[in-house]
């Protein structure tokens, strides 16, 4: 495929834009001088980065979007083609987590989490692909998926079959539009813990979810501490996180894979898949 997306001055659609991985990208969106489309659930920290980052209403779109819900990702991608005619950048990056022991997931657990995490990718590639194909430019997508795409971690059932599914949903957009030789690039990120507010992610869980319930069995709630605590000390920040990120796209790199540490994990999975071995238990 023979094409080279040209951010610059570009525009940059960028959803769960209000907090961690998704703020620095838009950050680096920003110091490319690109029009930014920020999207999140959560209007007041939008309307606070606004301030924050000085966004003009000619360069920017702040829109409270639920990407779980078709007809909101609908409308933020009618507003951004209108405004700004193009979009060379697609980051579907908002995302939840929750930890518990698979059987302890309740059904609308299971729901909030798939929605969230894998039904928002899908209808933002329903809606900004097809005219994507359409401008005039080359552009760029960019799937926010987690190692937990790659491994299989107890204690996180729901997020694991999340991120695997965009794992695999990225990788079939790539070979879909390599075969049609259309000039958008695919990536898809996968890192390991970050400090954000990703533990807090019930914060955001919109009603028609259901109410969150903290884990009340002993090992849940070990691997629900294990989550905050791995989150909270994770060594990359989501700066160098939106760094790699922007590197990949200028390569043309399909996966991000930041922390090359886990790399031994991820071929150990691939091991016992070859050779029929059975899963080695995570200590925890
Ligand atoms: N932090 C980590 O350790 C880590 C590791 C791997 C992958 N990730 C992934 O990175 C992405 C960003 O998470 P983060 O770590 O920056 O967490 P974060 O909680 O700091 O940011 C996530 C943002 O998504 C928004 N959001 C939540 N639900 C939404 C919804 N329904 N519609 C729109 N926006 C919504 C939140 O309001 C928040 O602003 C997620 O997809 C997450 O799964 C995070």
């Amino acid at each position: 495929m023979s094409m080279s997306v040209q951010l610059q001055n570009g525009t940059a659609v960028i959803t769960g834009a209000a907090s961690g991985i998704g703020l620095e990208l838009a950050k680096q969106a920003l110091e490319l001088n690109m029009n930014l489309v920020l999207a999140d659930i959560d209007s007041e920290s939008l309307l606070r980065l606004k301030h924050d980052l000085h966004l003009t209403d000619a360069k920017s779109i702040l829109q409270q979007t639920d990407v779980s819900d078709e007809k909101d990702i609908a409308l933020l991608c009618e507003k951004a083609f209108q405004k700004f005619g193009s979009v060379e950048l697609l980051c579907n990056n908002a995302g939840v987590s929750l930890n518990r022991l698979s059987w302890m997931h309740s059904h609308q657990d299971w729901e909030w989490l798939m929605n969230v995490n894998l039904f928002s990718v899908a209808h933002a590639i329903r809606y900004f692909v097809p005219r994507m194909l359409d401008q005039n430019s080359p552009a760029h997508i960019v799937n926010t998926a987690s190692v937990a795409g790659l491994l299989s971690t107890p204690g996180m059932a729901a997020y694991n079959a999340s991120k695997h599914s965009v794992v695999t949903l990225s990788e079939t957009l790539y070979q879909e539009l390599h075969t049609l030789k259309a000039p958008i690039g695919v990536s898809v990120l996968c890192p390991a813990w970050v400090p954000t507010q990703i533990h807090l992610a019930q914060r955001n869980r919109p009603d028609r979810f259901g109410s969150h319930q903290d884990p009340s069995d002993p090992l849940s709630m070990k691997y629900d501490d294990r989550m905050s605590s791995a989150v909270q000390s994770g060594k990359m920040t989501a700066t160098q996180i939106a760094q790699e990120v922007f590197l990949a796209i200028q390569k043309q790199q399909f996966y991000i894979i930041p922390h090359r540490r886990i790399n031994s994990l991820i071929e150990q999975r691939m091991q016992e898949i070859l050779h029929l071995q059975n899963p080695k238990v995570s200590e925890s």
